[in-house]
């Protein structure tokens, strides 16, 4: 697993709790966003056959997993709420290269980093919530985006070299802190209250 420098607090599980709907809606925005990112990564680099294909099926699971967020959401006589801006995206993303030949590198360390943390997130969801539907939810969601993560890391491996894509991750991985620890707590997938990592993972 991609590790991250900060976990999230207990009390993080326990507050988004308290408003399902609104965290299930957000969730759905963010499976939206992250089919849309993986679609922009192919309009960018169309003549990378491998990373077309591949952003191709993570746009497709992205888009079935919004799909089963709504089918929660629709069963609950819900559905999605407007859109909202994203300050942990737009943190992480504010930190990119400004070479071009460095931007590729980024754009799949950041994905990779958004995705760990979602995992990170899908996990302590799956264990501790009380609402069973919506922790069989994130159970479900885990090994995808799991796959997902690993996927961004070793695309950037085949792309650029292996002490490059080492230290990169870690200077992102520092921005990745830094962006949430900003934050404040909102029912929102990607919201602050966070703690010093406990465990090395
Ligand atoms: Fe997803
Ligand atoms: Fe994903």
């Amino acid at each position: 697993m991609n590790r991250l420098e900060v976990d999230t607090s207990p009390r993080w599980v326990e507050r988004v709790a308290e408003r399902p709907l609104e965290l299930l809606s957000d969730h759905a925005h963010c499976e939206l966003r992250a089919a849309a990112s993986a679609q922009a990564l192919i309009v960018k680099y169309p003549e990378d056959v491998e990373l077309v294909l591949r952003m191709s099926a993570v746009a497709r699971e992205e888009l079935e997993h919004f799909e089963r967020v709504l089918g929660v959401l629709a069963k609950r006589g819900a559905g999605l709420l407007p859109a909202r801006a994203n300050p942990y995206a737009e943190g992480l993303l504010a930190a990119r290269a400004h070479k071009k030949e460095e931007l590729l590198l980024d754009r799949l360390l950041i994905a990779a980093l958004i995705e760990a943390r979602s995992l990170e997130r899908f996990v302590l969801l799956a264990e501790h919530l009380a609402d069973r539907e919506l922790a069989a939810l994130y159970r479900e969601l885990v090994p995808s985006e799991a796959g997902h993560q690993a996927l961004f890391v070793q695309l950037a491996r085949g792309r650029y070299p292996e002490a490059r894509v080492h230290a990169r991750l870690a200077e992102l991985r520092a921005v990745e802190a830094r962006v949430i620890q900003a934050l404040a707590f909102e029912v929102r997938m990607h919201s602050g209250d966070v703690q010093p990592a406990t465990s090395a993972r």
